[in-house]
């Protein structure tokens, strides 16, 4: 009997063998046919729409991006700290395919199902310690943001809040608060509500102009000297923060910081909220970031973007009296908790489960690379980050720590051209941020350190 030759699902849906690395066929990048729909952009989206790399998309598996003209791309932003396991892994994708099967929309509020339900206790059971017990679902991070500072509110019944200077909590009105940047994310868009900023832990750029560890991370002192003045006395609900400050540059405070900041908290009555939108799914190499820093006890956490397997999922984890403050109805929404979302989340926590491991791997090669790199450049003025999120800054003298924004720039525009998504953040505009899934293959994570040091080099000349 003559073997049957097995088709693949490449095959099944019309597409050629995947080439497995980045390759560029276009003279140009972005190609034609991105160029066309590029005019359609600008003709249809408002200009407030801004695109990091204007290729347009045909499809993504794993770490690779194929865009509608034929190139291919390493993906080291993955939808901004989104895609935590890689594009489309095939335990989602029959989820998903199983829940719209059966229903894709009731509203939770009014007719309840399981998937809700079992997200929720999944996020107890993955919860940085057993008194995050009780959750909200919702659609994107800000929403989730927001909703974690109306619990506090509801709960200290105190109406402002903190939060760190450099972060970023999303671009509603009180995320947009929260934010630290005023540009783009807040200018012209005043009046905000009731926030503050305190200084955050940015070593690297000290607020104080001190050294660690002698400086005994007196920034943190420092938030406690002013939640002691007579403005602040009862007055604030919450603080608001970031593990690793992600748009604000990959800043990693250090490891006494988070104890301090939140027995402050604790000492002014006040909530911790742990942001774990970018830094949270095992991106780190631990379920949540906070992890890094043993013993701390956020008292609501955060979630959204790698939870969801490409899915609008976000919610509030928290301490039940928390979390059971406000009234019936206060909380919740439409869409929160979707059912698809639901499914895919809860695909997503095994795949992400059972490859955390692989995190410390991809860590070192990243870190030794960039050391490396920066030997070799000294634009870098300091590598840094945690996991599988890492970034170098990029500074035009290295002891004035001049922000090198347009080489910056320049560097992601070679990446792209070269065959690679990059993605850039920082206050400052010259952070280089390294994002790969968690589960990105090591002849790929090698090419994407080589493109990255290739694109460097032509970045530094602007
Ligand atoms: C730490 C953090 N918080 C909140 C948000 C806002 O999330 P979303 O864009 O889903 O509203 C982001 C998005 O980048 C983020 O990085």
């Amino acid at each position: 009997m003559r073997e049957r030759k097995r088709i693949s699902s490449h095959e099944l849906r019309g597409i050629k063998t995947a080439p497995k690395k980045a390759s560029i066929k276009t003279a140009e990048v972005p190609g034609p046919k991105s160029v066309e729909l590029g005019k359609l952009k600008e003709k249809y989206i408002s200009k407030a729409i801004g695109l990091s790399a204007p290729v347009y998309v045909d499809r993504a598996e794993g770490s690779l991006i194929h865009d509608i003209d034929g190139n291919v791309f390493i993906d080291m932003g993955s939808g901004i700290g989104v895609t935590n396991v890689g594009h489309s892994p095939k335990e989602v994708v029959n989820a998903v395919k199983k829940q719209a099967e059966k229903f894709t929309h009731l509203c939770f509020m009014v007719t309840p199902y399981e998937g809700y339900v079992r997200l929720c206790e999944k996020l107890a059971s993955v919860a940085p310690h057993p008194g995050l017990a009780k959750s909200v679902l919702y659609n994107s991070g800000a929403e989730a943001v927001e909703n974690s500072v109306k619990i506090s509110r509801h709960f200290t019944k105190r109406p402002a809040a903190f939060s760190f200077v450099h972060a970023f909590h999303g671009r509603t009105f009180l995320a947009m608060a929260l934010t630290s940047k005023e540009m783009p994310y807040k200018a012209g868009f005043g009046p905000l509500p009731e926030t503050y900023k305190v200084e955050f832990a940015y070593c690297y750029r000290c607020p104080y102009k001190m050294e660690y560890p002698s400086c005994g991370v007196a920034c943190a002192d420092k938030i406690d000297e002013i939640w002691s003045t007579p403005q602040f006395q009862g007055k604030v609900a919450c603080l608001v923060g970031e593990p690793v400050a992600g748009e604000g540059g990959f800043i990693v405070p250090p490891k006494e910081f988070y104890a301090k900041v939140t027995k402050i908290c604790r000492k002014h009555g006040a909530v911790y909220v742990d942001d774990e939108i970018q830094t949270g799914a095992g991106r780190t190499g631990k379920m949540w970031a906070i992890q890094h820093w043993p013993g701390v006890e956020p008292d609501i956490l955060v979630s959204g973007k790698g939870i969801g397997g490409g899915f609008p999922v976000s919610a509030t984890t928290g301490r039940a009296e928390l979390m059971d403050a406000p009234q019936v109805g206060g909380l919740g929404g439409t869409f929160g908790g979707n059912p698809v979302g639901c499914a895919a989340a809860l695909a997503q926590f095994e795949i992400i489960e059972k490859n955390m491991k692989n995190v410390p791997k991809i860590n070192a090669y990243m870190t030794k690379r960039l050391r490396e790199m920066q030997s070799r450049f000294p634009i870098i003025g300091e590598v840094r980050g945690m996991g599988a999120m890492m970034a170098i800054e990029l500074v035009s003298d290295a002891k004035a720590k001049t922000p090198a924004a347009k080489e910056t720039k320049a560097t992601k525009v070679a990446a792209m051209k070269k065959g690679m998504i990059l993605l850039s953040c920082g206050t400052l505009d010259n952070v280089i941020r390294l994002h790969p899934s968690i589960m990105m293959p090591d002849d790929l994570l090698e090419q994407a350190m080589d493109i990255l040091e290739a694109s460097l080099e032509e970045g530094i000349k602007g």
